[in-house]
């Protein structure tokens, strides 16, 4: 592996700082995280840019700046309204760190955003990326905010061929923005990065001959500007079996069940299912024994009336969804809940169990 000193030899740092900002000044996308630097937004706007696509993140950061204004705010709110704000976004543990980082900000440093490596990166929830994107955006500072976009763009620009889906890779790019970032601008330089990467240089058909930076680039020299990242396949990803039931009961409401607090889709609500287990009897046996086991309650489950299918990362769902009848009485608890339909919307439900109660009612049954 080469060292970040050898990649930057001969590259003209100075120049490629003042192409890179001046066309970020000119070319940047208006977007909402963009109209000021408050700490507390960049932080928000930045957790949730982790991982999810621009254009699905506008709507959900106004939403949530709305009713979460200050760090204050979100400080104090009710975690179960915090979790329906991000309903929808995935990777709910972000947000949990999210509130849980900014209680600690609210204790310990008095409400102020930490502007220190040392400090912030300590909080729940922030790594490198966080860190480096808040301090250099919000206060300056100037730190790398490496992730794989990023990492695409500079791979291509210095020719690095190591594989970033490596932990390693990362410091290595992170030390190669140490040596090039331009210290009077370091917001800038970060996020002209981040914004050729996401505008100019994406990840099958980059637009060189737009890129502004084109003439700094060995890749686009060499040609090899599509053969670039490096990025080793990761394991391909389980796929359970899940049956599910929209259990009702003679008024009509409908029972949900609350996940546990750590794991997958951690506090979410949702339509009681359990995982297949080979040779233990049908959809419909295992079902009524694990509503029987687990919450004392007789069901009927009749037709199924919807597949649906959801992957994560790591794992793949396929839901087999029946509707059903509670035959018995149940005991309400924290976690087990009969509400009606009009009330759902209070409650945060993953995507896949979303449209299991879209695919209920489009079946028409409800009632
Ligand atoms: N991706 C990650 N951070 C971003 C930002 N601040 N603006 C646009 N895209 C981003």
């Amino acid at each position: 592996m080469k060292q970040s000193k050898d990649i930057v030899n001969h590259f003209n740092i100075k120049q490629f700082q003042d192409d890179l900002i001046s066309w970020f000044e000119q070319e940047q996308r208006i977007l909402p995280w963009r109209e000021n630097q408050d700490p507390y937004k960049v932080w928000v706007s930045e957790v949730m840019l982790q991982q999810t696509r621009v254009d699905t993140v506008i709507p959900y950061f106004n939403n949530f700046i709305q009713q979460f204004p200050s760090l204050e705010s979100l400080a104090n709110a009710d975690e179960e309204k915090v979790l329906k704000a991000w309903e929808g976004l995935g990777y709910y543990s972000r947000v949990r760190n999210l509130q849980t980082a900014v209680k600690e900000v609210q204790e310990q440093y008095g409400g102020k955003v930490p502007d220190t490596a040392a400090e912030i990166s300590k909080l729940k929830g922030v790594g490198p990326y966080t860190t480096g994107a808040v301090l250099s955006i919000a206060y300056g500072v100037p730190e790398p905010a490496v992730d794989g976009n990023v990492m695409r763009v500079l791979s291509r620009i210095l020719s690095i061929w190591d594989d970033i889906a490596k932990p390693k890779t990362r410091k290595l790019f992170e030390d190669v923005v140490r040596l090039i970032i331009a210290k009077d601008n370091p917001s800038y330089f970060n996020q002209g990065l981040m914004e050729l990467g996401a505008i100019v240089c994406t990840p099958t058909s980059p637009s060189c001959l737009l890129c502004p930076v084109r003439e700094h680039c060995r890749a686009f020299h060499e040609g090899v500007q599509t053969e670039l990242p490096v990025k080793s396949k990761k394991k391909s990803s389980k796929t359970v079996q899940l049956t599910a039931a929209v259990l009702t009961d003679e008024e009509g409401k409908v029972l949900i069940h609350k996940r546990p607090g750590k794991g997958l889709l951690a506090n979410l609500w949702e339509f009681p299912n359990v995982e297949m287990a080979e040779g233990a009897g049908s959809e419909q046996e295992q079902f009524r024994a694990y509503v029987w086991t687990d919450y004392r309650v007789k069901v009927s489950l009749h037709e199924p009336f919807a597949s649906i299918q959801h992957v994560f990362s790591h794992l793949v769902w396929n839901i087999q969804v029946y509707r059903g009848t509670l035959d018995s009485e149940i005991e309400e608890t924290p976690i087990m809940k009969k509400v009606t339909f009009e009330e759902l919307k209070d409650y945060a439900f993953p995507v896949s169990h979303q449209n299991i109660l879209k695919a209920f009612k489009e079946a028409a049954f409800k009632g």
